[in-house]
Parts: structure tokens; sequence; C-alpha cells
């Protein structure tokens, strides 16, 4: 049972695609306050969880903090953070009675979950115009299910993006890049893509490459595919601001850009300096700016990834005149008036500064909507510009795309990854605590930067937190300039890193059918074990281990210089292990606590009774895989139902996708 409210005049964020009936009268749970903007409240139940919110900080169940939608350019992902990149208002508060929340509203959300005080959930927006959703269900997971039927399907990346990517922050040349295929082929550990950071533009241009380092691009290009490795290039908001760059040019002459108060067009900088943003809330800017991803996809580009999108702003040149007056005035301040600290100040806060947000319009259907009243709706607007361009370029096929900031609704155009985290192992542990909070938001593609972007990995943490990545539908290393290399070839006994990867491809057909399976149903690849065992009253409190589709439990390792870990099996499973040898160790193990071993090169995972999985033999890109050879593993007499396409097309309901494995031995 779904009910939608109105209050006051909302924006149409398009996040929910399907049909509700208005409701009339009060929410069935909480109150709703319009006295000073929009506040919602509800008594929370003694042991209520409370799931969602997607892309936050901290654990699976939020209770206990205040977290702010408010799409937000920060590394510093501490537990204090309460504002990542993504928006993503959708909760569920597990109590006796379980219901769900949708708060539609594109600017600013503060849910306090138990912060002020421990037993009140408190929502609260600063304007009382939006449809608050209140979803009622027999389960959580039920609830969700109906949340993710009324948002739509979930985006479907190409096949070749559920193989293993390189990146960093730094690659420029061609050289840079064939150094990084070469580097994964000749110690055969798997790659399918190579991540293009903006060293690849021309002075950080969109849509443009740097024609000193890539004379022929559309042969460099085809020189990769040809070895499997797709390159992926990056695509930031903002527009570089240069008379003759046609992008800039024809922004400018069509008024497709975001503009100041008096009509002129807003200045942001970000890395090529001054830049306008293009208006992808207006439906022609979107189309316009979706067109511009041509320029590469006609030299053979089957994916990007949408960056700086909250968007990020550097500074302006207002700010900058701001924050230098203030500092001309400390320097010839005889009186001491202005303080140092106040300069500094300043001067920090020249990045990402609020009132910039609220110095720049859209237009929606032609009145001029100033920007933070619709901040949350950016880098969603960015990338659904990119899925619509895509279906003009090539409506069949299917493209890989997944951006930095989003709100629920982005979840049916691209895949999201969760910006920019740090080689720390509490990390390891939050990119496994969102993931299921993300698939609730509708967001099926999506990972971390393993290894870490920020800070120094070491190869220990790397490879933990590859074994998490194994089972993530994005799996991607990534890590920022200047910080220790990161390329899994860099490291000591690299064998070891072959094997981790290679796992996944092993997997690959399990990982894909149960994404597919999972997309086409609206349902959740990665889930809390309470979705799965709603009986079992332990389950609640597991924080780091994942359901994974049907039949495979996760569980880890996160911490440094562990030899295994504890962990909580609601039921027998059977305990595998991908040993570095290439055996596959199997071990039943009766439901409760246990304490498993587990080596830095082994890749574990849980099989649940009665249930087996498909398994490919080894392959080093996904082109290379065979699916004819499959073997089970698991229970014996046990059935798996196998999702297989070929990858690029978008003909899902094909009977001949399906296809129902036994294991007989
Ligand atoms: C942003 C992105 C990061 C990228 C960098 C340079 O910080 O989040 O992934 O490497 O910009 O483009």
């Amino acid at each position: 049972m779904i009910w939608k409210y109105r209050y006051g005049r909302p924006f149409e964020t398009d996040a929910v695609v399907e049909h509700v009936k208005a409701a009339e009268g009060s929410p069935p749970f909480g109150t709703v306050s319009l006295e000073d903007g929009f506040r919602y409240r509800y008594e929370l139940p003694k042991d209520a969880v409370v799931y969602g919110l997607g892309e936050a900080v901290r654990g699976i169940n939020k209770r206990g903090h205040c977290y702010v939608s408010h799409a937000s350019d920060d590394p510093h992902h501490l537990e204090g953070t309460r504002s990542l990149y993504g928006a993503h208002n959708f909760i569920v508060v597990a109590g006796e009675t379980p219901f769900g929340l949708f708060v539609d509203y594109p600017a600013k959300v503060v849910f306090d979950i138990g912060y002020t005080a421990a037993d009140v959930l408190e929502i609260a927006c600063q304007e009382a115009d939006l449809y608050l959703y209140v979803i009622e269900g027999d389960t959580p997971y039920d609830i969700v299910r109906q949340f993710r039927r009324i948002i739509g399907r979930s985006y479907i990346p190409p096949k070749f993006a559920f193989g293993f990517g390189q990146s960093r922050w730094g690659y420029k040349t061609k050289e840079d890049f064939r150094q990084v295929a070469d580097g994964y082929q000749n110690n055969h550990i798997p790659i399918d893509m190579i991540y293009m950071d903006i060293d690849y533009m021309q002075d950080f241009k969109d849509f443009t490459w740097n024609k000193e380092n890539f004379p022929d691009f559309p042969a460099f290009v085809r020189e990769m595919k040809a070895r499997n490795i797709r390159l992926i290039p990056i695509i930031d908001a903002g527009v570089e601001v240069e008379k003759g760059y046609p992008v800039y040019e024809e922004g400018v002459e069509n008024g497709y850009f975001c503009k100041r108060a008096d009509g002129s067009d807003f200045v942001a900088a970000v890395w090529p300096g001054d830049t306008h943003f293009p208006d992808v809330l207006n439906p022609e800017a979107r189309r316009w700016f979706g067109g511009c991803y041509r320029a590469l996809t006609d030299q053979g580009i089957e994916g990007f990834w949408n960056d700086m999108n909250e968007p990020a702003i550097f500074y302006t040149p207002e700010g900058v005149r701001e924050a230098a007056a203030l500092l001309r005035e400390y320097v010839t301040d005889q009186a001491g008036t202005v303080s140092i600290f106040q300069v500094r100040e300043a001067l920090a806060g020249l990045q990402n500064d609020q009132r910039y947000y609220e110095s720049f319009y859209h237009r929606v259907d032609g009145r001029m909507v100033r920007h933070d009243k619709v901040h949350n709706l950016f880098g969603y607007n960015m990338t659904r510009a990119a899925a619509e361009g895509f279906e003009q370029i090539d409506p069949d096929k299917r493209f890989l795309l997944f951006s930095r900031s989003s709100y629920i609704g982005m979840h049916r155009y691209g895949g999201i990854w969760t910006g920019d985290n740090k080689s720390w192992w509490s990390h390891i542990l939050l990119n496994l605590q969102m993931m299921p909070s993300l698939n609730m938001c509708g967001f099926l593609y999506a990972g971390a930067d393993l290894g870490g972007f920020g800070d120094n990995v070491t190869r220990d943490l790397l490879l933990r937190w590859l074994v998490l990545g194994v089972f993530t539908p994005l799996m991607r290393n990534h890590s920022a300039i200047d910080t220790r290399e990161q390329e899994c070839y860099r490291f000591e006994r690299v064998e070891d890193f072959r094997h981790v990867i290679g796992v996944r491809y092993r997997l690959l057909p399990y990982l894909y059918s149960e994404y597919m399976k999972a997309a086409l149903s609206g349902d959740l690849y990665f889930k809390p074990l309470a979705f799965e065992y709603p009986e079992d009253s332990f389950t609640p409190q597991v924080e780091d281990q994942l359901m994974l589709g049907g039949e495979v439990m996760i569980a880890p390792v996160y911490t440094q210089n562990a030899k295994g870990r504890y962990v909580y099996l609601p039921e027998e499973m059977l305990f595998v292990k991908f040993m570095p040898d290439g055996s596959i160790h199997e071990e039943k193990l009766p439901p409760g606590h246990h304490y498993v071993e587990i080596a830095l090169n082994e890749v574990p995972l849980f099989i649940r009774a009665g249930k087996c999985i498909p398994l490919a033999e080894a392959a080093e890109s996904v082109a290379e895989l065979r699916t004819d050879s499959l073997v089970l593993l698991g229970y014996s007499g046990a059935a798996y139902l196998l999702y297989d396409d070929d990858g690029v097309h978008k003909d899902y309901k094909d009977p001949a996708n399906r296809k129902l494995l036994k294991k007989t031995s």
C-alpha cells in the first residue's frame, strides 16, 4: 500500500515513474507540521532498525545519527560526515509495523534518526513543497520492492562493465595507458576497462582529447579494444569558458548554460578554470549536452563516468573578489579588526560556498528556478542527458555510464561510484555497508574506488578490498594523483592479485545473472541479512555481512593483520574458499557464530543450504569468458536459474536468456 501526499507546490523530479494515487489527510504513521517549512516526526519503537539513505556514512542501520541529503563534493568520508555526493531520501523504519518513507524534495533534507532524541525520527525540509510517499508492507523487504516498482527499472550496463577496471588520476599519454594494459595483460591479471581521467582531455575541455598525446584517437581506441580493453573517459560538469571551443560557443549561443540573476552565464571555476554549467534541468539544454557525447562515441568509446556534478565549485570570480578584499583589508587594517583566522576561513570557504548555489538559475518550463532549490538534481540530470543522448546515438546498444552525484530517479539512467574515499580499512566496511542501502534506492550498478582514492594504499589493504570488489557490480581500482601507485602489478607476488581478480571472472556468470534478475524484477542484488531471515532475531545486528542474490552470503575481512574473522550463519551454509592454487575449499558449517580463517589471497563466500551457483573457467576478459562449460558449486540436487544474454543489446525478455541448471552430483 502506497500513499502519496502533496504539500505546497512540489518540483517535479521524475523520481517516481509509476502512477500513485494522491492521498488525503495525514499520513498513517507519524505527524507532519507545516509551520516552519516541512517537519515530519515519528516516535521510533525501541528496537526498530532504520534502513536506507543510499549513499551515506555509518552502518546499514542508520539509527543514532543525523544525515543531510545535500549533494556534496567532500572527500572526507568520516563518521561525522553528514552529506556525501548523492541524495537518496528513502528510508524504511523496521519496527513492529514496518513502513517506508520517500521524501521527494530536491533541496536539502535533514534526517535526524535518533540523534537529537534517541527514539525520535525527525525529517525536516526548509520549504513545504514536496511529495511524501508512505509505503506500508509486510516486511521491510516487501516495502523496498514496492518502492523499487514505483521508481522504475534500474540501469543495465553492458556485460563488459562487470569485468575489472583500472583507473588513476594522472594517466596522460597513449604510453601511460599502454603501460597499464601491459602491466595487467603481461601478468595475466584479467582486465576489461581502463579509465581515462581528466588528463586525456585538451586542457580539461569536455568532449575533446589531447591531439598531441592521441594523434589518432580512434585508432588507439581500436588498438585497446583489440586487446579486449575499453577506454572509459571522464566527463566533468563544467564546460570551459573559451572562445572558439564549440561546446562553449553552442551553449552560449543557445542559452543552454545556467544563468545568474541578471541573465548572464554563471561562472564557476573547476579543473579548466572558469566554466559554465550546462542547464541539464532544461530539456532542450539536456538534449544538446547529451548529444555532445557523440564526439567520443564516434571514436569508438562505449562508456563514460560523469564527475564533479554536485556540481563542485572550486571558486567563483565573485567569491575570489570578496576574499581578496578581506585579505587586503587585513594587510592594511591598522586597527586589527580583521583577524588572520577570518582570512583563513574566507580562503578555505571559497570551495563549494553555499552562496554560489544561491546565485545561479535553471530554466524549467519557462520559469527561472534558483539552483539551491533543486541542488540534488544536477548529477541526476547530467547523467540523464548522457543516457538520453545514447538512445539517439544507438537505441539498441547498452553503454557504460556512472556518475558521482545522484538522486533517486537517476538509477534508471546510470550507476554510481561512491566518490573520493581513502585507503583506509574502515572504508572497506563503509563500502560494504553502503551497498544494500544503495540497492534499496535503485542503484544496483555501484562500487567504490577499490584500494581507496586518497591516501596511500598498502598491499594487504588492496587485496582485502578487492575481495569485496569481486562481488560489487562495479569493480574498479582508482586512486588520486600523488598517492602511492595502486595498480595490482606494482606489488609483490602479483599472482595473488591474478588469483583474486580471476575469481571475479569465474563468478561472473553468477554475478551477472543475479544482477540482471535483480534489475529486471526490481529486486535487490545486495541485501542485509535480516531481509532474508526476518525471523532470526540476531540478523538485524549483522553489519558486516551481506546476502548477494538468492544463493550467496559474503563476509570479507576488513581489518589489518587479521588471519580471519567471525561470521554469523543464520542457517547451515557451505563455506567456500577459492584457494590461490586454483582449488576450492568446501566445508559445511552449521548455523551460529564461527571464526573462519581467511588468508590474504583467498576469496571466501558462503552458499545457502540447498543452493548452488554456476562457475566459469578462468578467463582474462569478459569477451574470453566461456559460458558453455559452466560447473555448479554448492549442494548436490540443487538447481539454479541462469540468466544470460549477449551483454550488448536490450532484448532482456527473450526466453532463451533463462536456463535452468541442475547440480546432479
Ligand atoms: C574528482 C573525482 C576523482 C577524479 C578527480 C580528477 O575528485 O571524484 O575520481 O580522479 O576528480 O578528475
